[in-house]
């Protein structure tokens, strides 16, 4: 059977998250029960106030916009010209437009120089793109000494009983939610897109493996969601 190609899936991601980007700020307020606001106040809270911050897999900016708000210049990229645009009318609709750049781009080969960046940041996407290890390392790569990495991202959670009701929720609600939004392959997929996802532990060993230092990790939500951070 053919290999599936980097640049097929990077067209596959393109291509589910441009027919969801209507509905997909609903989609996660409804299923993280209006919680994920809170989940990305906590992981930026280390996110440095004056710097240049890169948010990769920016999506609708939700990410972004709260860096800006907290007084951080902002780089946003994404796969997704219709989820930029959504992000667009945001950060006009907010005024924030002076400080926040988007620009469409992939992850795992990012347009910028070595060094560019002291803080980058990656909110429910790291389960998305292609290769964790490459993006790690493309985030190090572009962070300047000491910058740091900060990962958001559902997980599973480690006690047994948890994981089975935490699946269950996800191969339920997720479905479920993608139906009323008329959008029920593509929530599918996003619930079966944890299944393959590292544990907390194991993320924490890839991005030590990718040069990062200092990582340690946080759990919220039952230990069904992971802050990570680290530093080049
Ligand atoms: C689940 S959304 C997360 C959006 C946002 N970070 C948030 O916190 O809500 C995942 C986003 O990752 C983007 N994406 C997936 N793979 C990517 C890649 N290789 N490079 C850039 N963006 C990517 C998708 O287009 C989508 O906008």
């Amino acid at each position: 059977m053919a290999k599936v190609s980097d640049r097929d899936q990077a067209e596959g991601m393109r291509r589910l998250f441009a027919r969801i980007a209507h509905c997909y700020d609903l989609g996660n307020k409804v299923i993280s029960l209006g919680q994920d606001r809170a989940w990305r106040k906590l992981a930026l809270a280390p996110a440095p106030r004056d710097g240049l911050v890169l948010d990769i897999a920016t999506g609708t900016g939700e990410m972004a916009l709260d860096l800006a708000r907290g007084g951080s210049k902002v780089v946003g990229v994404d796969l997704s010209q219709e989820m930029l645009s959504r992000c667009r009318a945001k950060l006009s609709r907010k005024r924030l437009q002076p400080m926040i750049d988007l620009l469409q781009a992939d992850a795992l080969a990012l347009p910028f120089a070595d060094e560019t960046f002291d803080c980058a940041t990656v909110g429910f996407a790291m389960r998305n793109v292609d290769s964790i290890p490459a993006c790690f390392a493309e985030l190090r790569r572009v962070l300047k000494a000491g910058g740091r990495v900060i990962c958001l991202e559902l997980t599973t959670p480690r006690g047994r009983l948890v994981a089975r009701l935490h699946r269950l929720y996800l191969q339920k609600a997720l479905p479920f939610v993608g139906r009323l939004l008329g959008r029920k392959e593509e929530y599918i997929y996003l619930a079966n897109s944890l299944v393959h996802f590292p544990m907390a532990g194991e993320l924490k060993r890839i991005m030590e493996q990718a040069g990062l230092s200092q990582v340690t990790y946080r759990l919220l939500n039952l230990g069904t969601v992971a802050i990570h951070t680290g530093r080049k």
